[in-house]
This record gives structure tokens, sequence and C-alpha cells, in this order.
């Protein structure tokens, strides 16, 4: 059993970028620039923007955090989005997810310029992807990607299994996986809460990919022997042996599925700090132009 290193793949991916941007000032040029949007105070989202903004320090990039109270106006943000659109010195931005209920927040993400779209939630994004157009790719799926071809594991011919349908993880997910490329070539199921027998379906994958935030759903009796699998879930659960009260669980039941795989991530510690190092990556995108 092969562990999939996320935290170490994160970290090659972000010195590269770090490289780039050593290259990009060397030759007199503008730095990449990351703006980020966070409404609210809920614990995870304002971790996950802190390590964005500290992650962009990092690899040279130059960044902005924009903070709103929860009873932010609709208006004040589309306001804000409008600034960021036009503004010569930001490349990408995302609006960090979710917001409060009184937002349509498919509203908001569609007021974002798909040019400066590095979470790739745009439509027009979805749409480009769909069709095999150069997009940007959703941070997690791309970053999943990553660790699929960077340990060089064969998606040709095999059978995914995707649990969960949501339009961050599992739809794109399934979506590039079926595409004819390297990680890719894959006959593609995607399973979600309305699917009977979901054992069914993943006793007869090669790799799994589950995404549905449902602590050990995936248990050992649903895994293939050889199976790869990648763990996307990042439930906090209680424990009060640890300062913050907290720790991570994933949707794999991982010390009895582990010793059938082939290869597994491990939570945390897998994916979840690849998804940093593909914002940034999206971001350079943005700066050089890359996508549109
Ligand atoms: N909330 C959970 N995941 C994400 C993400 O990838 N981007 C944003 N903007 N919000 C999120």
């Amino acid at each position: 059993m092969i562990l999939l290193d996320g935290k170490k793949t994160s970290e090659a991916i972000q010195q590269e970028i770090a490289a780039e941007v050593a290259e990009i000032k060397a030759n007199g040029g503008k730095v990449p620039h990351l703006a980020a949007i966070l409404v609210g105070n809920d614990g995870g989202s304002v971790t996950y923007v802190n390590n964005k903004v500290l992650a962009c320090e990092k690899v040279g990039f130059g960044s902005t955090l924009v903070r709103y109270e929860d009873d932010v106006t609709e208006e004040e943000l589309l306001s804000k989005i409008q600034e960021l659109n036009e503004s010569e010195e930001v490349d990408g931005f995302i609006v960090q997810l979710p917001l409060p209920k009184h937002i349509n927040t498919q509203k908001v993400l569609e007021a974002v310029d798909p040019k400066k779209d590095v979470d790739g939630f745009h439509p027009a994004n979805v749409g480009r992807m769909v069709a095999g157009l150069t997009s940007f790719l959703p941070a997690t799926p791309y970053g999943i990607l990553q660790l699929i071809e960077r340990y060089g594991i064969e998606t040709n011919g095999k059978h995914c299994v995707v649990i969960g349908r949501s339009n961050i993880v599992g739809s794109p997910m399934s979506i590039l996986m079926a595409k004819a490329a390297y990680p890719g070539n894959a006959t593609v199921t995607l399973c979600h809460r309305n699917t009977v027998d979901l054992p069914y379906y993943t006793r007869q994958a090669d790799i799994i990919i589950a995404a549905v935030g449902l602590p050990g759903l995936v248990t050992a009796d649903m895994v293939k022997e050889g199976a790869v699998v990648i763990d996307v879930g990042t439930t906090r659960v209680p424990d009060t042996s640890r300062k913050s009260g907290y720790r991570l669980r994933g949707d794999v039941d991982f010390d009895n599925v582990a010793p059938k795989c082939s290869y597994i991530t491990p939570v945390p510690g897998g994916v979840g700090p690849l998804t940093i190092a593909m914002l940034l990556k999206n971001t350079l995108r943005a700066a050089r132009k890359e996508v549109y």
C-alpha cells in the first residue's frame, strides 16, 4: 500500500510556482496577485482563507483579503466583485463558500469575470471544462488529477467510482476522469445519495473517489483488493483530547480500508493540502493569460 502524500506533493507544486514567480520578478514582470472575499466568521472558512493568503506570501504572490460581516448585502458583495473584475492589480479572486442564506450564491459566482475565476465555479468555466476547452479547473479535482499523475497511477480503461455529485468536487471529477486524456480515459460511475446499493458499485471500482462528507462511509467490505482510494472528506468531529476540540475525519474508514489498497490518501494530509497549491496554479495561469 502506498500512501498518497498530499502535503509533499503540494509543497513540490508550490516550489515550482515559487520558481516561476522568481523568474517573472527577475524579468521585471508583474507578480501574480490573488484576492479572496470572506463573509462571516465560520471557523473552517476563516482557516481556509487565511491559509490561502499565507500560501500566496510563501510563493511570492501578492494577495488581498476582503472581509465582511454576516449581514453584508448582496449589492455590497456584487459591487466589490465588480471592482476586483476591473482591477489591474488582481489577476484572480475567489469568494469563499458557503455564503449566508440571504445572498444568492449563484448570482455572486456568475458576477465573477470568468478570466479571473480561479476557483473555476463560473458556468463559463464549467462549460468550457465539459467541452474540453482550456478553463480554470476547480482546485480539488485539479489537485486529485495532480496526485494521480505525479504518482503515475494508471487510469486508462479503469473503472472509477465517484461518490458525491457536488459542483465543487464530485460532478467535475466524474467529467474529468472520463475525458480522453491522462489522467482520464476511465469508465466512470457517479454515485450519490439516491444510489441504490452503493457497495455494489464500489466493489467493482479500480479507483474510488469519495467526496460526500460522511465520516467512515466507505468500509473495507466495499473495496476491491488493490483499489486506489481517494478520500476528499474532511468532516470536523469532536475530539476533547485536542486543543482545537476537533479532528478531521474522511469519508473512508482508513484503518480497515488501507490494507486492501494499492494507493490511498490519508485525512488529513491527502487531498486537502493540494487545493491551495492548485488555486495558486490557477492564479499563475490567470496572470499568464493561459486560459483566456
Ligand atoms: N468552500 C469549500 N471549498 C471551497 C473552494 O474550493 N473555494 C471556495 N471559494 N469556497 C470553498
